[in-house]
């Protein structure tokens, strides 16, 4: 039987890098995508032939297609696994005391990279993973999305970064219960602080040991995921030496929890796909 194979998004440096060589020792194959060619050819030297490095900016789709097909094709036409991990932090602040202004006089927008990453990279990479994951000899795959603690806390720092990492929860508890019927189960990871290239010299310097969360802490909740099939949809905190599974917050009332749970025959009218009417049948 041919080895199952992965991709990991950001798989140059830090969880990915972790991740990486933990699935390569599991004999899997794994395409390393990243910005960083440099890093990541140098990975992929240094691991052998069962990796593989695409250079590839996550917020290009274009980009990620071409990841994709490359890691299905290279893979032996099969793709069991996504890691869609790569993220960064702001690159401006929204709390900027300085707002410069174009020739108009009008406020040039901020810069939402960490949305296009963080976020949007990744609700393209499950919808890139569906179209080969539906052609595996056994249909179906895994995806692990890295969000953090920032998707659980808010902050005042790194504003736009709470916001994606917010968004990914929700789209783990959507998605991963969505994709049950295609055998797809999606899950993430909600990192505590690890040592990684994301967090810069300075703070690392000072950063008190007992808060830093260890790498061994995320490959665990990886090996979790990949083990039981039966996980979908679940959300982990990583603390410390701790997996914290984190249920969404508690309905506000029964009202609630009915729109939200049992008002699916009302919604299925309004979203048949492709949209066949513009007004809405009586359900009746
Ligand atoms: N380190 C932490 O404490 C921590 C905590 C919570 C969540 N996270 C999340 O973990 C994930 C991995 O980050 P890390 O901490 O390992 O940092 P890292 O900087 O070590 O690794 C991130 C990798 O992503 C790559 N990358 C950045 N933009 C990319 C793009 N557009 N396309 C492809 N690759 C890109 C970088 O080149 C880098 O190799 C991120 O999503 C991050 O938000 C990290």
């Amino acid at each position: 039987m041919s080895n199952p194979v992965g991709i990991v998004t950001g798989g140059a440096s830090g969880i990915g890098l972790a991740l990486t060589k933990h699935l390569v020792a599991k004999g899997y194959k794994v395409v390393i995508a990243d910005t960083n060619s440099q890093a990541g050819e140098a990975l992929a030297a240094e691991l052998g032939p069962n990796t593989h490095f695409q250079q590839t900016d996550v917020s290009k789709y274009s980009d990620q297609a071409a990841l994709f097909k490359k890691a299905f094709v290279w893979g032996g036409n099969r793709l069991d696994f996504l890691a869609a991990n790569a993220g960064v932090d702001d690159r401006q602040n929204l709390y900027d005391p300085i707002i410069n202004v174009d020739a108009n006089g009008d406020p040039i927008q901020l810069d939402l990279t960490t949305i296009e990453v963080d976020l949007v990279a990744v609700i393209q990479g499950i919808w890139l993973f569906r179209h080969y994951a539906r052609q595996n000899s056994k249909p179906g795959g895994k995806i692990v999305i890295t969000s953090s603690m920032a998707g659980f806390y808010a902050a005042p720092i790194n504003p736009q970064y709470i916001a994606a990492k917010h968004a990914l929860i929700g789209l783990t508890r959507s998605a991963g219960k969505a994709l049950q019927t295609e055998d797809i189960t999606v899950n993430c990871i909600c990192p505590g602080f690890i040592v990684t290239g994301l967090c810069p010299e300075p703070v690392l310097k000072i950063f008190p040991k007992e808060h830093i969360t260890p790498m061994e802490t995320a490959l665990k909740a990886y090996d979790t995921f990949i083990r039981d099939d039966s996980m979908t949809a679940q959300t982990v905190e990583l603390s410390l030496d701790e997996l914290y599974y984190r249920e969404q917050a508690p309905y506000a009332s029964a009202s609630q929890k009915w729109v939200m749970e049992d008002a699916g025959k009302i919604w299925a009218q309004a979203y048949i796909s492709p949209p066949k009417e513009t007004s809405y049948p009586s359900i009746n």
